[in-house]
C-alpha cells in the first residue's frame, strides 16, 4: 500500500513539474479531472449488461491497469472498506495514482455476480513479494459500483499445504 502512495506522489510531482506557467493556478492533473462517466451515476441495466460492465471493469483495472478509466466505474461517493483507502472516487485515484498495482501482475481465477454483488478472486504476483490471494467484493447499483470490500492473504513462509493458495 505504501508503494501505491509513493507512486501517486511521484505522479503528482511529475505532472506539476510540467507546468510551464508558475503563476497560473495549478490545474488538476489530467488523470484527476472529471472523465466522461458512462456507468456512474447509476442507471438501471439488465443483469447481462451489468455482467458485461463488471468484466470491463476487471479488464480495465486488473489487466490494463488504467486507473483513470477504472475510476469511471465507481460512484463518486462509493463506499470503501479497504483499511488503507478512504471512500470516494477521488480517494481511489489518490491511492492508486497512475501506477495501478506497482509491479504487480494480477491473474484472475474466479469471478461471479448475483443480485448486484460481484466478486473476483485473483493472484497478485509481485517480484520480491510472496504470492498473494485477493478477493474483491463489489456492490453494484444498476450500471455503477457503489461499494467495495477486500480480503487479502499472502502465502505464509511456513505453509504446510502444497496446494496453498491456488
Ligand atoms: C486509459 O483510458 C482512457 C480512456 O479510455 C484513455 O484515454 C487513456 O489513454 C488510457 N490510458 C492508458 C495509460 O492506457
Ligand atoms: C518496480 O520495479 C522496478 C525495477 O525493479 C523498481 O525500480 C521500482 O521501484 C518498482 N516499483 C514499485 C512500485 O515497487
Ligand atoms: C440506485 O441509484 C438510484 C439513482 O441514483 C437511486 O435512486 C437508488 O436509491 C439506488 N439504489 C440503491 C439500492 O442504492
Amino acid at each position: 500500500m505504501v508503494t501505491f502512495r509513493t507512486s501517486a506522489i511521484a505522479f503528482l510531482t511529475a505532472v506539476f513539474t510540467c507546468q510551464t506557467d508558475a503563476t497560473a493556478t495549478p490545474k488538476l492533473p489530467v488523470a484527476y479531472q472529471a472523465q466522461p462517466v458512462q456507468n456512474c451515476p447509476p442507471s438501471p441495466v439488465s443483469s447481462q449488461k451489468q455482467a458485461k460492465i463488471f468484466q470491463d471493469f476487471l479488464q480495465t483495472f486488473l489487466i490494463e491497469g488504467n486507473i483513470t478509466k477504472t475510476a469511471t466505474f465507481l460512484d463518486v461517493d462509493y463506499i470503501q472498506h479497504n483499511p488503507y483507502v478512504l471512500s470516494g472516487r477521488q480517494s481511489f485515484l489518490d491511492a492508486f495514482g497512475s501506477g495501478g498495482g506497482g509491479n504487480s501482475t494480477f491473474e484472475i481465477v474466479h469471478t461471479a455476480l448475483q443480485n448486484n454483488i460481484a466478486w473476483v478472486h485473483y493472484k497478485n504476483i509481485a517480484p520480491g513479494s510472496p504470492l498473494t490471494a485477493v478477493v474483491d467484493v463489489y456492490r453494484f447499483n444498476g450500471s455503477c459500483i457503489m461499494e467495495h470490500w477486500d480480503v487479502i492473504q499472502s502465502l505464509p513462509a511456513d505453509a504446510i499445504n502444497p496446494l496453498a493458495l491456488f
